[in-house]
């Protein structure tokens, strides 16, 4: 069966990455997160002392960007691919409001785009993969054969985003904590310079904000199985 580039794009916590994660099971298809990569160079920031409050130190990120490793290995029980930063497991640490709180500011900057959508072009340089994020179907892949745009009302998606925090044992951040932090992240990632968050001109838009998991599925499956 021919193989195709799947691109999935989007506001946050939109649900996208269970989405992806999700038929690229069902498909046979390598799933990337693209926005993984981004959280795990806001990890090395955060860890390397490159922010002082809210300023982020550029001159030594540009230093640091090309000996920075961002790459994934299958998880063997998950069949998941997890996400190192410099050989280290950091799938966990990625995932904290305190990455999330930053990792606007570090994906707006135009060196970390240019080193991780390279990365991302040669993780996808074979085809038969889906990778989400804000960019893939505008620059990583323009000539994805399939692309979705994901959109949900805000307040769907900070009660999502909550409950996922309370499944991981967050039980401090608040309702909304988490909706504010998703409209800055909506903001941020519509203005920004670099490769702003839009709609491709060929994408199909996805709003999931009353559509239940097996239903998005279903829509999902469909788009897949006319161009296959
Ligand atoms: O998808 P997720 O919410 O984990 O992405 C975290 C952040 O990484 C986004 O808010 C956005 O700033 C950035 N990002 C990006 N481009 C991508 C994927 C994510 O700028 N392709």
């Amino acid at each position: 069966m021919k193989k195709i580039t799947i691109a999935i794009d989007g506001f946050s916590s939109c649900g996208k990455s269970t989405m992806a994660k999700d038929l690229a099971k069902k498909i046979g298809y390598i799933y990337i997160d693209s926005g993984a990569m981004y959280r795990a160079v806001t990890l090395y920031c955060i860890q390397n002392g490159l922010f002082d409050g809210e300023n982020l130190n550029l001159a030594e990120l540009e230093k640091a960007i090309h000996s920075i490793k961002v790459n994934f290995r299958l998880n063997e029980e998950t069949l998941l691919p997890e996400v190192y930063l410099n050989d280290k497991n950091v799938e966990k640490e990625i995932r904290t409001m305190e990455v999330a709180a930053k990792v606007s500011q570090v994906s707006a900057i135009g060196f970390v785009r240019k080193e991780m959508v390279y990365l991302q072009q040669q993780m996808g340089a074979e085809k038969g993969i889906v990778m989400d994020g804000r960019d893939i179907g505008t620059v990583v892949f323009p000539k994805a054969e399939l692309k979705i745009f994901v959109t949900a009302d805000p307040l769907v998606r900070a009660q999502r985003r909550l409950d996922e925090l309370r499944t991981k044992n967050d039980t401090k951040t608040t309702f909304d904590e988490v909706l504010e932090n998703i409209r800055q992240r909506d903001y941020i990632d519509q203005n920004r310079d670099e490769s702003p968050l839009k709609q491709a001109d060929d994408a199909l838009v996805l709003d999931n904000s009353e559509l239940t998991k097996e239903q998005q599925m279903q829509w999902l499956l469909d788009k897949f199985n006319f161009l296959t």
